[in-house]
């Protein structure tokens, strides 16, 4: 079966979703809702590079439930927007991808997961970090038991600072929901997931000490965390951490993984971005796995096609979490693997983090 994608919001990730589509079998962008004209340009004038016939441009979300050509919907407008735009959605029959984070606002992202709790079609929270097959590997050897119990988890990303977005509207926390929600949403929602626990408590530290401080938009202050440490404690015991720096794009690796129980430790190394980095060609991730009964840990090179790092900026967790999402639309068969309730919790996680930091309190859940 064929399938045709919307995208609503096609920015410089929504580009990253149209390449992404562009290498699934069968699949094809039919629609943008896109306000600013130059993006949409450049995403029409992508999707036909990639050989797809244009698509249509159109101005609203109702305009997509008239057009008789749209099978599922891929959100990826700035965080401010997801909200509104979803009151619209959750009404229609569509499928729908939504990109992280569900909400800039905590009551919002519960109320979507609550709204969305009688609808037929699949609503998938978008979250490349989990589909990134080295992290996709650290995760099966958790599972199949390799570090023994889980005790800690430490998530580490030294990276570049945000990239320049539409109406600059990634340089404010009312905007974002902050760097805790907007970008370590991504990190609290593995630490949920390697866990398989709930979060008890959490304590962040924090700042912006390096990046936009001299950048203002209409007169405010960019007010972006750039750097924080924050540490989790789960209902299971597991103790979790995040390291974050966003003025580190210097750094081989940009992801680095590492959960220890009480028989080993499996880790993962993730590089950035390619187009980022001299040369521009694959720097392949690692997996090391550091058993304590023998001493001798084992280093393994994860390998990802370099069509798929070419067409996004997420080592290939793009196209790995569309192909599962596409399966699931075209079969009918099981549930997303990210819901809006995952989402949501991952929204509090952030916003409990970026509370601490502000505040200097302990949150607890
Ligand atoms: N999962 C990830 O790793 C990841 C990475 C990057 C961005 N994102 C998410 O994707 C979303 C977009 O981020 P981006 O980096 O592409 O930003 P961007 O500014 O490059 O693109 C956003 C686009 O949405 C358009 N837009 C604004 N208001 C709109 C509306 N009401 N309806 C439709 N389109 C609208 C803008 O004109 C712009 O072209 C954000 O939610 C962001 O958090 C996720």
């Amino acid at each position: 079966m064929s399938l045709n994608y919307a995208i609503i919001g096609a920015g410089m990730m929504g580009q990253e979703h149209i390449r992404n589509v562009g290498l699934l079998p069968g699949a094809s962008v039919s629609a943008i809702v896109e306000p600013n004209d130059e993006m949409a340009a450049n995403a029409t004038q992508l999707a036909v590079e990639l050989g797809m016939p244009a698509p249509k441009r159109v101005q609203t979300v109702s305009d997509l439930v008239s057009a008789n050509n749209v099978d599922a919907i891929v959100v990826v407008s700035p965080n401010d927007t997801h909200f509104g735009m979803m009151q619209e959605l959750l009404h229609t029959n569509f499928p729908i991808l939504l990109e992280k984070p569900t909400s800039t606002d905590v009551d919002q992202a519960w109320k979507l997961s609550n709204q969305a709790s009688d609808r037929s079609a699949p609503v998938w929270v978008a979250m490349e970090y989990r589909y990134m097959p080295p992290v996709t590997r650290l995760i099966e050897e958790v599972r199949r038991g390799t570090v023994g119990d889980t005790k800690m988890l430490s998530i580490v990303e030294h990276r570049f600072p945000f990239l320049p977005k539409i109406d600059k509207w990634n340089r404010f926390s009312a905007r974002t929901g902050g760097t805790m929600v907007e970008k370590c949403c991504h990190f609290f929602d593995l630490m949920r997931l390697i866990t398989g626990s709930e979060p008890t408590r959490i304590f962040g530290s924090g700042g912006q000490d390096v990046n936009h401080l001299d950048e203002t938009h209409d007169g405010d202050r960019a007010d972006i965390l750039d750097n924080a440490l924050v540490i989790v404690d789960f209902e299971n015991g597991v103790r979790a951490s995040l390291d974050l720096c966003m003025f580190a794009e210097g750094s081989y690796w940009q992801e680095q993984v590492s959960v220890v129980g009480d028989a080993g430790k499996v880790e993962a190394f993730v590089p950035g971005p390619s187009r980022f980095w001299p040369g521009g060609g694959e720097r392949a991730s690692e997996v090391v796995i550091s058993p304590r009964a023998d001493k001798a840990p084992t280093r393994e090179e994860v390998h990802v096609d370099g069509n798929l790092l070419a067409a996004g900026d997420h080592h290939g967790g793009t196209y790995f979490q569309h192909l599962k999402f596409q399966q699931l639309v075209t079969t009918g068969k099981g549930t997303p693997e990210v819901t809006l309730a995952d989402g949501a919790k991952a929204v509090e996680m952030g916003a409990a983090a970026e509370r601490s930091i502000r505040t200097g309190e302990l949150v607890k859940f």
